[in-house]
Parts: structure tokens; sequence; C-alpha cells
């Protein structure tokens, strides 16, 4: 498996995972975020990457710059979306997503990185509810066991605050 960074050309690709691996419930809305995310322009670059299996792409994650609410000052990134074909599900590549993308953000220098997302999984790559916690996203959550939040390196975390994402995450049914 190789992962890469994702370009317009993997859209379909990209949309097909999703739409394959999510409830059919979410599945539109979580689509739609990972091409918006790709296609948006932000002031500090998404990180959108793909895992391809052969010839065939077969996983997606994206991470996006959050900011503070108070000074538009960038300090981390979130986690979202993050997809696995179902036939290649259970064979690290969710994993391996994670990880590379982690790395990138970690050479970058950035503090932190949050994920909205199942505990039971992102436990197993360290986030942890307890950091989250001071950190305010801008809508109310509707599961807030599921924000959680990841320190990458020896930096001193800023104190907290709340903070702002770009616009394809600015939608209160996402939250
Ligand atoms: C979640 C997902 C990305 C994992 O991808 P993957 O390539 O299968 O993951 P990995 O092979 O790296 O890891 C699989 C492990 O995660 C576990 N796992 C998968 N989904 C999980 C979940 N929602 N909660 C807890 N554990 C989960 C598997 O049981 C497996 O455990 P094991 O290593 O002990 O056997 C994939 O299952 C998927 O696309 N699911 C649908 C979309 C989704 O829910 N995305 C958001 C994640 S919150």
């Amino acid at each position: 498996m190789q992962i890469r960074e994702a370009t317009i050309n993997d859209i379909e690709n990209i949309k097909k995972i999703y739409l394959q691996a999510f409830e059919s419930s979410e599945a539109q809305v979580v689509s739609d975020v990972a091409v918006n995310l790709l296609k948006e322009d932000p002031p500090v670059k998404v990180i959108s990457l793909v895992a391809i299996e052969g010839d065939e792409v077969v996983g997606h994650i994206s991470f996006s710059p959050v900011f503070f609410k108070s000074s538009n000052e960038h300090f981390g990134y979130i986690l979202a979306p993050l997809a696995v074909s179902p036939k290649f599900q259970k064979n690290k590549v969710g994993s391996s997503l994670v990880k590379y993308g982690l790395d990138v953000i970690s050479n970058i220098g950035s503090f932190i990185v949050f994920v909205y997302g199942d505990p039971k999984y992102y436990s197993r790559f360290g986030f942890k509810v307890d950091l989250a916690k001071e950190f305010i996203p801008q809508y109310a959550l509707q599961f807030p066991e599921g924000w959680l939040a990841l320190k990458l390196n020896s930096a001193v975390l800023p104190e907290g605050g709340k903070i702002v994402c770009v616009d394809s995450l600015d939608d209160p049914n996402l939250w």
C-alpha cells in the first residue's frame, strides 16, 4: 500500500469510498465534506491523503487547520473525515493514513490534532478526551465523549479557548 497527497483527479474515487463506507444516512454529507475540503483553499493548507492498493484508491483522510476564534491564530489541525473501502478494511489502511498524517503535521511543527469521532477507534493513536476539553468548537457537540485531542510534540500547549475550523466543517449538522 502507498500513501500520497490527494488531488482533484481523485475526487470521484474519494466520493465512492465514502458512499460505500458510511451508512446511507450520513454517507452523502461526509463525502461532500471530503470533496469540499479538497477544493477549499484556506490560509493554512489542508492535508488530504489517499491510500493506494495496486492501482485502486482504497482509503482517504483529511486534516484541516484550526484557529483560535479570538486571534485567528492557527495552532493545530482537525482530522476529518476518514474512510476505507469496505473490502479493504481491517488491513491497517485506516491506521496507516492516521499515522502518516500525524507524522506530516508533527514535522510541520504543529502542536495538537483534534478529532470528533469514535473514542474506541481513535484512543489507539493516543487521542484523549481530557486534552480536548479546554478547546471549544464553534457548535455544541451532540456526543461530547467523541471530542478528542492528541498532543504531538514537547511544545507547551496553548491554554485553550474557542476554536474555529475551515468553511467545509462550518456546519452545525456535522457536530
Ligand atoms: C474506521 C475505519 C476508517 C477503519 O479503517 P481500517 O482500515 O479498517 O482500520 P485498521 O485496519 O487500521 O484498524 C482496524 C481496527 O480498528 C477497529 N475498528 C474499526 N472501526 C472501529 C470503530 N468504529 N470503533 C472501534 N474500533 C474500530 C477494528 O475492529 C480493528 O481492530 P483490531 O486492529 O483490534 O483488529 C473504517 O472501518 C471505515 O472506513 N469505517 C466507516 C467510516 C467511519 O466510521 N469513519 C470514521 C471513523 S470514526
